[in-house]
């Protein structure tokens, strides 16, 4: 299997599965607990069914919208993801230079492998940062200036990792930042030699936000030790109310599900949310974001950018959510696969089908513009 047979979303799932040792792949296929939430996100969308108009002419497609002061030439944007160099050597640089090829939004994480102000430097389209709120407030103070400095359009905070999701692929496989050569892991390498040999002959790994506060030196952490000892279980609206008002920017919250704390994001002053369960990799058992939508779009839809994330597989899905009011959605494993299989080629080629099928499905309903898609187009079982 090559990236040209690479047809949508399981395909490139497949491909990554065959390239990636299995602790990895299960790192990025993995959820929550019974990964029920998980399962769900993507099933939430055949609740509903999409109604057609013909007849309308719609020869020319704008797919682009606007969010959060960003122009995005299409409506899905590549959510930010930790530890991307493990997935493909090419790793966060990757991905970014494909977003800037489609001029889409890309995100740096706090446990990115590459540096933000680097990628910042490299690719000039929208970018944003997606922040940890750590412990060490000096740790925060530091990656807030450089972010600032580095010229980062949009401030991302993620707000649904207080403690760090139950993630038991993970624990049955061990896996760990670095990648760890216990016994399985060699294993691992040994029978994925491609994939062992891009990640020794490149540049070391690394994680340029977070290296000079982080001691590995007791050996990898997993990702949940991280969220567990680093992260400061005390934060709350006060603290992040603070952060807004020293950003002085577009602001976003990513992991909002209740309407009462869109209304708090609303107050203190965001300009986005995204209605996110991180992939259903956090509280299993929470409702899916596109349930939850419509009632957070009602809530506060007229007053900051409502975004959603979690279960987005397809150009129908898309559709969807953005005719339920959402005014773009995000993606994490549609170009992570993509990005495991064949690096920035992989995610061009992933970004390129989500265009085609965002754009034939506006032909196939008979919209030209994001703006003509709305609740009518909707049908509920
Ligand atoms: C492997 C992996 C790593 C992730 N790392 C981060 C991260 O560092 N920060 C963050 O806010 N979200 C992270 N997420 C969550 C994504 O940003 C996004 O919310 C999620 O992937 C959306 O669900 P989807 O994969 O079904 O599209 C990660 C998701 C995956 C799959």
């Amino acid at each position: 299997m090559r990236l040209k047979d690479c047809h949508g979303f399981s395909d490139f799932r497949e491909l990554a599965k065959r390239r990636l040792p299995s602790p990895i792949f299960n790192y990025i296929d993995g959820a929550a607990d019974d990964e029920t939430t998980y399962e769900r996100n993507t099933k939430s969308f055949e609740k509903c069914d999409l109604v057609p108009n013909v007849l309308r002419g719609t020869e020319d497609i704008d797919m682009s919208v606007n969010i959060m002061g960003q122009k995005l030439e299409m409506p899905i944007y590549c959510s930010p993801t930790a530890i991307q160099r493990v997935f493909h050597h090419e790793g966060e640089n990757a991905v970014a230079a494909a977003a800037d090829k489609y001029g889409t939004l890309f995100g740096v994480s706090s446990l990115g492998t590459a540096s933000l102000a680097e990628i910042r430097e490299q690719y000039k389209g929208p970018q944003c940062y997606q922040f940890y709120f750590h412990k060490d407030r000096e740790l925060n103070q530091s990656m807030l200036e450089s972010a600032k400095n580095a010229n980062v359009d949009v401030m991302m905070l993620t707000v649904d990792t207080i403690t760090g999701g139950n993630r038991e692929r993970d624990l049955r496989t061990g896996f760990s930042i670095p990648f760890q050569l216990s016994l399985g892991g060699i294993f691992q390498f040994a029978i994925k030699p491609m994939w062992a040999l891009n990640y020794l002959t490149h540049k070391k790994f690394a994680l340029p936000q977070l290296d000079d506060f982080v001691d590995m030196s007791d050996g990898p952490i997993s990702i949940g030790r991280y969220f567990t000892e680093m992260l400061d279980p005390k934060m709350n609206w006060d603290d992040v109310a603070k952060m807004v008002d020293y950003w002085d920017g577009e602001f976003c919250l990513k992991g909002i599900m209740s309407a009462e704390d869109a209304k708090k994001a609303v107050e203190i002053g965001c300009t986005g949310i995204v209605v996110s369960n991180h992939g259903g990799r956090q509280l299993d058992g929470s409702r899916s974001s596109f349930d939850q939508l419509s009632e957070i779009v009602d809530a506060v839809g007229d007053q900051i950018d409502v975004i959603m994330d979690s279960g987005i597989q397809r150009g129908s899905h898309v559709l969807k959510a953005l005719s339920l009011g959402a005014k773009a959605v995000g993606g994490g494993r549609f170009y992570l696969y993509a990005l495991a299989a064949a690096g920035q080629l992989g995610v061009e080629r992933a970004l390129e089908l989500m265009k085609q099928e965002i754009e034939r499905d506006m032909r196939l309903m008979g919209v030209s513009s994001i703006s003509e898609l709305s609740r009518n187009n909707l049908r509920f079982r």
